[in-house]
């Protein structure tokens, strides 16, 4: 270990809150050490080009799409799953960038989002105690003392897992599939029935016949047409796991996580000076700050300040999590306070988490009137300010799932229980992903923005 990491003991040393407790300690410290050993699933330089990226969201000349499951799983790396939750992002992206005339820095809570914190350690059914389900990295979904108990070997799985899916990921967004002008068999097999159907594929027509028409008079698009960029994103919840995901880059010498391109530390346990902290001021990743509508903004400025001393650009971007109620009185001290700073962070909401509520008939759900209205507030209140509304973070899925009520398919809460398959947050499905994407791309396309004002040159400011 260098001194450019710290050392795992030292992490471990204070306590990160939201740890898995294991019963075999030394086993624990052999996966780590075979972790250490296996090679990158994610490359320095890209995620220098991420952060590069970022800066241009957090200048107003670009923004951020980020979504995926709240918690992978490993039965769902499959061709089929991934290629659906692939599908749903690109086609929102593509929704965004005509929309809204917008580059779209796309971003998949996907490939490494196996982990996840919990309000309470344990779980209660029928009289039973056992620990709490905290992600198929830590231990299973099903409810036996078996499952439940937190098992070392699945860090490795979480590795394997996540190299699969990226590898697939990396395959379909290269290799052909993301061509735009395939863009309408994406979801040919949905829009027939989809409420979003007339304006998706008026979308698609439109976008065909610029294609066609470009072909007509020789203009080829290039990779631009065939090719996406894609980037990998989790939560960096597990100190064993990101530590050993660490390493040194050869080009540099600097330390990056290369587990994904982009890590975010969450609202459980994003306190300055913890592990987490600690772990992920070291890197030169492109990060990420949950807040909730507890935030208190000098923590968060405090935070922002241990991650980010340099105020360098496209480092930070905070994600929002504040509730439809919340969002208009909380969001403009916290945007506030961090402008007064002179940094420049990328401002995303994430319109799931701080509008979560228990269904009547016992299923967590999110309605989707309250992440419409959440988002809503995030527009007003950065218009407001003068700020530029970064991105939006999402929980979603490809899959037909009845997991949030709402969207013009009017998912209601007897509806919940037809197809109800998150093991952790409920998921916007593909038609309410899509639905949400018009109405952010609404919004975007009214405001005015960096990257559609005339160019200035700086030699003559
Ligand atoms: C999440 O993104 O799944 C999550 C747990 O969020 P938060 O840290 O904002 O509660
Ligand atoms: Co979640």
């Amino acid at each position: 270990m260098t001194d450019l990491i710290p050392a795992l003991d030292a992490l471990r040393a204070l306590n990160p809150p939201q740890q898995p407790v294991y019963d075999d300690p030394a086993r624990v410290d052999e996966v780590v050490s075979q972790l250490r050993r296996l090679p990158p699933l994610v490359f320095a330089g890209e995620c220098d080009d991420l952060k590069a990226r970022l800066a241009q969201a957090a200048a107003g000349k670009a923004f951020v799409l980020q979504g995926g499951d709240c918690a992978e799983t490993f039965d769902t790396v499959t061709a089929a799953s991934i290629q659906r939750r692939l599908r749903v992002l690109l086609s929102m992206g593509v929704v965004l960038t005509y929309a809204a005339e917008v580059p779209v820095i796309k971003i998949g809570r996907m490939a490494g989002q196996y982990a996840k914190p919990r309000s309470k350690p344990t779980e209660t059914r029928g009289g039973v105690e056992l620990p709490a389900y905290r992600g198929d990295a830590v231990n299973g979904f099903d409810f036996t003392p078996e499952s439940r108990r937190p098992d070392p070997d699945r860090l490795l799985r979480a590795y394997y897992a996540s190299a699969a899916t990226l590898n697939l990921v990396r395959a379909f967004v290269k290799g052909g599939f993301a061509d735009l002008r395939a863009m309408h068999s994406w979801n040919a097999d949905f829009v027939r029935k989809a409420h979003v159907s007339a304006r998706y594929e008026q979308l698609t027509g439109e976008i065909d016949r610029a294609l066609a028409f470009m072909a007509t008079i020789g203009v080829d698009g290039g990779e631009a047409f065939r090719t996406v960029d894609f980037w990998a994103s989790h939560e960096a919840l597990l100190i064993d796991y990101e530590h050993a995901l660490t390493r040194i880059d050869s080009r540099t010498a600097l330390p990056y996580n290369v587990g994904g391109h982009l890590l975010w530390v969450g609202e459980r346990t994003r306190l300055p000076g913890g592990a987490h902290a600690e772990l992920l001021k070291r890197l030169r990743n492109p990060l990420g700050i949950k807040a909730g509508p507890n935030a208190n903004p000098d923590d968060i400025l405090r935070l922002a300040d241990e991650l980010d001393p340099a105020h360098e650009p496209g480092r930070l971007m905070v994600i929002t999590r504040l509730g439809a109620d919340r969002v208009r009185s909380v969001l403009p001290p916290l945007v506030n306070a961090m402008e007064a700073t002179g940094r420049k962070v990328v401002w995303v909401c994430d319109p799931m988490h701080g509008n979560t509520f228990e269904s009547g008939t016992g299923y967590k759900t999110r309605s989707f009137a309250d992440v419409t209205a959440e988002l809503d507030g995030f527009f007003d209140v950065h218009a407001e300010l003068g700020t530029w509304p970064g991105g939006v973070h999402f929980e979603l899925t490809g899959d037909d799932v009845t997991e949030c009520v709402g969207g013009a398919a009017d998912v209601s809460v007897d509806d919940l229980a037809n197809a109800y398959e998150t093991v952790c947050d409920p998921r916007l499905n593909r038609q309410q992903s899509l639905e949400l994407a018009f109405m952010v791309a609404d919004r975007l396309s009214h405001l005015e923005h960096a990257s559609r004002r005339a160019p200035v040159m700086p030699d003559v400011l």
